[in-house]
């Protein structure tokens, strides 16, 4: 039953009080039930209309009814009830105006939703997935880590050293002395500035990991056995075959009775296993300081297999890396660590890295593997 303003039987407080909280509530459970412009007109009509709204009313009904002398508290009482309802029924219409606004910008967007949506675009399964690449290893070091591999399987463990090496681990401990030629054939690169230090101070980039020989063994005592992969930087030119910077991995193995013999077998070993079964290895005579005697290591060409091609410049032979037996003035810098000459013997190695790569894959030109072409490079993925 929809509210009416009742006639009052009595004018005491109490008769008001009770009368004035039935409208109250009326009043509010009408307002939430309005959602639209239409309603609120309703609403505001029927409590405000000067023709028999529920204001008009309040006066008729019960200040105008009232006896005199309850004129003044029913007449504050219904100025409270009307503030009350002019208040309401202004706000409600704040709240309609706002809500329909929300549901026009709600059903803007769900129909915005819904053109877009997939049902209403016709798909074309027929086209391409999106693909991401996956990246792949370096073949530098892809070459690295399967040399490494290699001598891994043998029982070698593997160490790194610093590039930025001092005069004395790239040089004085390998035996070359200050001021020999064999110096020269590093092409070294010095850091500048350093002229006030001793010479065995100064800094330079290591031109080859052969100083981790020494770092290795001051780290252990014998015997040993290290593969040591790393940069290397030299004062060249750039062009197809050589790079200021490029890879080698080096080796030491350092026992009792360690004999030539352990380093043919040992090195022939590896390059089968990175050349194929095939391949034959010889040593041919050479020199390095920290070794003695010294040999370049040679393989059959694994293109022509030693008939004599392009690849090995007719000769059926290509030369790999470097070897020797430990010099005994190689031990002397690391005697205090149990490296004691008499007792002790050893061999070690080094190659080149991106030499290595390219004689596997064929690849002519030592500048593909630091441009970064991507065309180049996944051919390795
Ligand atoms: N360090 C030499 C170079 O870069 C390569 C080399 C030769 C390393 C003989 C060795 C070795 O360990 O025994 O030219």
């Amino acid at each position: 039953m929809a509210y009416t303003v009742p006639k009052l039987d009595d004018y005491s407080q109490e008769t008001v009080a009770r009368e004035a909280n039935k409208l109250v509530a009326a009043l509010e459970v009408e307002s939430e039930s309005v959602h639209t412009e239409e309603e609120w007109k309703v609403f505001r009509d029927r409590w405000l209309s000067r023709k028999n709204g529920i204001k008009s009313q309040l006066n008729d009904l019960w200040l105008k009814a009232a006896p005199t002398e309850h004129k003044r508290h029913i007449g504050q009482a219904v100025n409270l009830l009307v503030s009350k309802i002019e208040h309401d029924v202004e706000s409600r219409h704040r709240y309609v105006q706002t809500y329909l606004g929300f549901l026009g910008a709600a059903s803007g967007i769900a129909k915005a939703v819904h053109e877009l949506s997939l049902e209403r675009q016709p798909i074309d399964i027929t086209l391409p997935g999106i693909r991401r690449p996956l990246g792949a290893e370096h073949p530098v070091l892809r070459t690295m880590n399967e040399i490494t591999g290699v001598f891994r399987a043998m029982g070698y463990s593997v160490a790194e050293g610093p590039e930025i090496e001092s005069d004395y681990y790239n040089f004085e401990a390998l035996n070359f002395p200050p001021n020999h030629p064999a110096r020269d054939t590093q092409d070294t690169i010095f850091v500048a500035g350093q002229e006030k230090k001793p010479q065995r101070d100064r800094l330079l980039l290591r031109t080859h990991t052969s100083p981790v020989q020494i770092r290795a063994m001051l780290r252990q005592p014998p015997p040993i056995r290290v593969v040591v992969p790393g940069k290397v930087h030299r004062a060249d030119t750039a062009d197809a075959t050589h790079s200021p910077i490029f890879h080698q991995v080096e080796g030491l193995a350092v026992d009792t009775d360690i004999t030539f013999c352990d380093l043919k077998g040992t090195l022939d070993h590896a390059m089968k296993a990175l050349f194929g079964s095939d391949v034959k290895t010889r040593f041919y005579p050479s020199f390095f300081p920290f070794t003695e005697p010294s040999a370049d290591v040679q393989v059959t060409c694994f293109k022509c297999g030693g008939k004599g091609c392009r690849l090995c410049k007719m000769s059926g032979w290509i030369e790999l890396l470097g070897c020797g037996m430990v010099d005994p003035n190689v031990f002397k810098f690391v005697e205090s660590n149990g490296y004691d000459a008499r007792k002790i013997s050893g061999f070690a190695f080094g190659m080149g890295v991106e030499r290595i790569t390219m004689l596997k894959y064929g690849i002519d030109d030592i500048q593909l593997f630091y441009q970064g072409d991507v065309r180049f490079l996944e051919q390795f993925a």
